[in-house]
């Protein structure tokens, strides 16, 4: 897919659309369709949302400073990532529960990424099943499966042999919610989805669980939310058990949520097929690194020996631009996608990533490059600490 033609189309044909171009319009427009417990749910963090603020902020200490007199008239922006060719360094962050923002949920986002030839990464706590997301997704798209470990381990190898027989071709194992956060938002409307029954889809589908219910969970939901708060997370996982995900599954494992160097190393020693470098969007620990911070100094220790994604903050073409010079292979984005979908279902989830690609794509070239791989640390300026 070649996003030049597709964003000179969709500026001429989408000029007097009713989506706006900025994060921030979208962010409110959400705002105003969603009740407060739900907007809060999705754009809320950890403590006193430090570490969202600074996953934005972070990026601001960068600046690009770009090259002149290039020719940049063919813009690629593909990449490869684990030997396979995307068609852009974007890929859509897995996201539980969506049906709290639109009735389509993940099938909508699914589908839209799908269409944008956009890797999709689904969620253990996806509001439909892996193989409906699969499904609709079709053959040929990208889709990832993000890997909530149970207590029940049979459950957490009955997703992983699933995930694989769905046509899902790695699993993203995220190591940083063995636990869920203290979100203050949250506690003050006292609410969560998945009490409710919401976001379980993969659960309630499962034979593993559905054994351990004494009815069926389609009879009685508030049970099957009952029986998901006992087995979901997992607080006694060590590096150890990475064995146990291989015994299950062949396909390539992701370890989301490495933000120290010694984590990078031990990733490299366990030999792993990738890491995403990931605070979870701020919504796990207050007073975090930023993600775009820790980014440098896990690159540092990876030294291109596995691919290392990123996320937590992106919001713009340049944030894509300064994580990419800054070593990640690609990006993962969460909240504006989400927005998306809550103002315009797939409709606005492809508009959005659009928008975001569309602007990468020009930055990109204003910065004087005309290929990812060209992407690199010198097309930046630290204004914290200046040239080292
Ligand atoms: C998430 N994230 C997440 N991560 C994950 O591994 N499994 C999940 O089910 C979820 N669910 C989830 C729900 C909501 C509402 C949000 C906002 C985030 C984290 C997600 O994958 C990603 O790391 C962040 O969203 C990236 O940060 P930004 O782009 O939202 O700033």
């Amino acid at each position: 897919m070649n996003f030049k033609t597709q964003m000179e189309d969709y500026q001429s044909q989408q000029s007097d659309s009713q989506f706006p171009f900025q994060y921030e319009e979208w962010k409110r427009m959400a705002k105003e369709k969603l009740n407060g417990a739900n907007f809060d749910y999705v754009a809320a963090g950890a403590g006193s949302e430090d570490t969202i603020h600074e996953n934005t902020e972070s990026f601001k200490r960068w600046r690009i400073q770009p090259r002149m007199f290039k020719d940049v008239k063919n813009r690629d922006i593909s990449v490869s990532v684990l030997n396979k060719q995307f068609s852009s360094p974007v890929f859509m962050a897995p996201v539980g529960v969506q049906t709290i923002l639109h009735e389509e949920g993940d099938m909508a986002s699914a589908k839209a990424a799908a269409e944008l030839d956009v890797p999709f990464v689904c969620s253990s706590v996806s509001a439909h099943s892996m193989e409906e997301i699969g499904e609709a997704m079709g053959k040929n798209a990208t889709k990832w499966f993000q890997l909530y470990w149970s207590k029940d381990l049979n459950i957490a190898a009955s997703f992983l042999q699933r995930a694989e027989k769905a046509g899902y071709s790695a699993i993203v194992l995220t190591l940083d919610t063995p636990m869920v956060g203290w979100r203050e938002r949250d506690l003050n409307h006292r609410w969560l989805p998945f009490l409710e029954g919401i976001g379980i889809a993969n659960y309630t589908s499962d034979p593993v669980f559905r054994k351990r219910m004494t009815v069926d969970p389609e009879e009685d939901l508030e049970a099957a939310g009952e029986q998901f708060r006992q087995i979901f997370g997992n607080t006694t996982l060590t590096w150890d058990d990475i064995e146990f995900v291989r015994e299950n599954t062949d396909l390539p494992i992701i370890l989301k949520g490495i933000l120290h160097p010694h984590d990078a190393e031990l990733a490299l020693q366990y030999g792993v097929d990738g890491v995403v470098v990931s605070n979870h969007g701020g919504r796990q620990i207050n007073g975090e690194i930023a993600a775009i911070d820790a980014l440098p100094r896990i690159t540092k220790v990876i030294q291109g020996r596995m691919p290392v994604l990123m996320d937590s903050g992106i919001r713009r073409g340049d944030d894509v631009f300064k994580a990419l010079a800054l070593g990640a292979d690609a990006v993962l984005v969460g909240r504006p996608y989400l927005y998306g979908l809550a103002v315009g279902g797939e409709e606005g989830v492809k508009r959005v990533i659009r928008n975001l690609l569309g602007d990468f794509e020009l930055t990109m070239g204003l910065a004087g490059v005309d290929k990812i791989s060209e992407i690199n640390p010198t097309l930046l300026y630290d204004s914290k600490y200046g040239d080292r």
